[in-house]
């Protein structure tokens, strides 16, 4: 039987199956081709979507709209500043006022119950743009790049370094367990994912053969590792007075030169942006005069180095993101 997610949301990955992943990542490379052939996809003209952002955003918030545009569909952007979410209307007010009116709608912002509580009272398909616990789309545009580079990625060993119980992170497990990728998040014991999300990854694991190992050695994490992945230490929605203890704790795990000499000469470098990787923000100059750090997770000749892919992942987000919506409102 053909795999069928029209009218379904995309909360997390947990509610989908190792088919129905793979349905996504099929279709997104078939959109990718169209896209760079410059043939017309405009499948759901006439429809409707909005975007609600409730943190901060480019690559999410571009790839939704550049990719429901050229699905044909209108696009509606929403913020707390120009709304009344949040602090005159409750979310699930939004979402049914919504519901009304649009075809499907996107959420990033706080905490998973919120973009859950969404799909319960929109009753659209609801898209998790990112959580505090997951960013879901983000991992279809990550092993799309993975198997550009690769081909099948089964068997084959992401290791993830630095705050292991980020949205990224988290979702990064999910995903490799249901793929059957080995899947290494390498950090401090105090920053592993939680461990009941780490027994539901082990369950998805045994069905796809995939290993899942938490480790706080370096060496362990890279050895052998075909991809490496990391991301900033302090996620939005963290207060700024982490960071100090942050840097202290998650110093050790930045991917630097040395590190990627570990794994495996082939392996390739992936980081979900925004990243400090020099001094060229605002933050990272902070960071750098408080703390006397050139840069934080990833050093700047990884980030420019061969090895690396993550602006092909930062373009992926859209065709990704354009499966998604494709192929629950089509
Ligand atoms: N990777 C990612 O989600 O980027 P944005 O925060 O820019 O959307
Ligand atoms: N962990 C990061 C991901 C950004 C795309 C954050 O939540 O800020």
């Amino acid at each position: 039987m053909g795999v069928n997610v029209r009218g379904r949301s995309f909360l997390t990955l947990l509610d989908y199956s190792p088919e129905e992943i793979r349905y996504l990542l099929d279709l997104a490379k078939e959109f990718k081709r169209m896209k760079h052939a410059g043939t017309l996809h405009e499948y759901l003209r006439g429809k409707q979507v909005v975007l609600l952002f409730e943190k901060t955003s480019t690559r999410t918030r571009c790839a939704f709209e550049v990719a429901a545009r050229d699905l044909g569909m209108g696009v509606t952007f929403l913020d707390p500043a120009s709304s009344q979410m949040g602090k005159k209307e409750s979310l699930a007010d939004t979402a049914k006022v919504l519901g009304r009116m649009f075809d499907g709608i996107e959420y990033r912002g706080f905490g998973q119950a919120i973009v859950e509580d969404l799909a319960k009272y929109s009753g659209v398909p609801v898209w998790n743009g990112l959580t505090d616990e997951f960013h879901p789309t983000q991992m279809l545009a990550d092993i799309l790049t993975c198997e550009e580079e690769f081909g099948d990625m089964r068997g084959r060993k992401l290791t993830f370094f630095g705050d292991a119980r980020n949205n990224v992170a988290n979702s990064l497990m999910v995903v490799c367990a249901k793929l059957g990728i080995n899947f290494c998040a390498c950090g401090p014991k105090e920053l592993m994912p939680a461990k009941e999300l780490v027994e539901k990854c082990q369950e998805a694991a045994k069905a796809s053969g995939a290993q899942i190992i938490l480790t706080d050695d370096i060496r362990e994490g890279a050895q052998g590792a075909d991809v490496l992945y990391t991301d900033i230490w302090l996620s939005m929605g963290e207060p700024a007075q982490l960071w100090e203890s942050r840097i202290k704790l998650l110093r050790p795990y930045q991917v630097n030169a040395e590190v990627m000499k570990m794994a495996k000469p082939s392996a390739i470098f992936l980081h979900c942006l925004p990243s400090f990787h020099d001094r060229e923000t605002t933050i990272g100059e902070e960071i750098y005069q408080k703390f006397g750090l050139e840069a934080m997770e990833v050093t700047n000749d990884v980030f420019l180095g061969p090895q690396a892919r993550q602006f092909d992942e930062a373009e992926n987000r859209m065709h990704t993101i354009k499966a998604v919506m494709y192929a629950t409102l089509k």
